[in-house]
């Protein structure tokens, strides 16, 4: 299980500067995540995703995330979303227990 207190720092360095997480906040160049975790790929109203990212068709949860977020090009060949990923299990445990919490 992560902690969501070091996954919002890390959110806030690596993820922030594209995404917001509360409900009703803005689309920047990434969409606001807001009921992210148990909804599928390309759902936030509004916002216009690849056909890729739109899709890829599965369900964002604890083990999806981990995935994508270790290699988002990997996960979804053809994603707009510039971000190498987070190669630190840790890291990523403490970031998607944030996103759990956050994006409720
Ligand atoms: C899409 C998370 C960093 C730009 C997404 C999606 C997730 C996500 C879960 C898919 C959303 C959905 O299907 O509804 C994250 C996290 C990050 C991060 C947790 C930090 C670790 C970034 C950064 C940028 C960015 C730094 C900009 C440089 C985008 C864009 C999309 C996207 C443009 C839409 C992709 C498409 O339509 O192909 N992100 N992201 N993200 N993200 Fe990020």
């Amino acid at each position: 299980m992560g902690d969501a207190n070091k996954g919002k720092k890390i959110f806030v360095q690596r993820c922030a500067q594209c995404h917001t997480v509360e409900a009703g906040g803005k689309h920047k160049t990434g969409p606001n995540l807001s009921g992210l975790v148990g909804r599928q790929t390309g759902q936030a109203p509004g916002y216009v995703y690849t056909d890729a990212n739109k899709a890829k068709g599965i369900t964002w949860n604890t083990e999806t995330l981990d995935v994508y977020l270790t290699n988002p090009k990997k996960y979804i060949p053809g994603t707009k979303m510039v971000f190498a990923g987070l190669k630190k299990k840790n890291e990523r445990a403490d970031l998607i227990a944030y996103l759990e919490e956050s994006t409720k």
